[in-house]
């Protein structure tokens, strides 16, 4: 019997499509779709697609999040930018869904401005893996593929 591929959402907020000419020594050099393409790699070779996104607006954040289910997703990969830090609403569409969802960050948040180190939307999220730049979105499809595996 052949297992159906994992279908896995990855959603990136705001400011993210700036990425490689964003504040490059905090965020590197590494491109959006070049994380998207990694993703990519690393997905397939793992029996699994992510679709990746990226919008600056919160209610597209939350229309995503809030239509994966009938898409046939099965978990998320979110980094919601500065979305994290204020957003109940995000907060309240990963508990709507309730597929479970890994939170990135390029930046380790708890090592920078007060106002980044608490995370609105993490209380919904199985963990969170922050600091690690680029290979951050890497670890945490790993990490949520382990997590799909284990439920098997
Ligand atoms: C970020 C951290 C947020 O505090 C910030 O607003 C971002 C990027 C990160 O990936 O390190 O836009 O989510």
């Amino acid at each position: 019997m052949t297992t159906a591929r994992r279908r896995i959402l990855v959603i990136s907020g705001p400011n993210l499509q700036l990425l490689g000419s964003r504040e490059p020594e905090i965020y590197g050099s590494t491109t959006l779709d070049q994380i998207h393409a990694t993703l990519g790699e690393v997905a397939s070779a793992r029996r699994a697609d992510v679709v990746c996104r990226q919008t600056n607006h919160e209610g597209q954040i939350v229309d995503w999040i809030g239509a994966a289910p009938t898409e046939g997703f099965v978990a998320l990969l979110l980094n919601p930018g500065a979305y994290t830090h204020t957003s109940f609403a995000i907060l309240d569409a990963i508990r709507a869904v309730g597929l479970p969802t890994v939170e990135v960050h390029l930046t380790n948040v708890h090592a920078r401005e007060p106002y980044r180190r608490k995370s609105r939307i993490a209380p919904a999220c199985i963990g969170q893996i922050s600091g690690f730049g680029a290979y951050s979105y890497e670890l945490g499809l790993l990490a949520l593929l382990q997590h799909l595996d284990a439920r098997r």
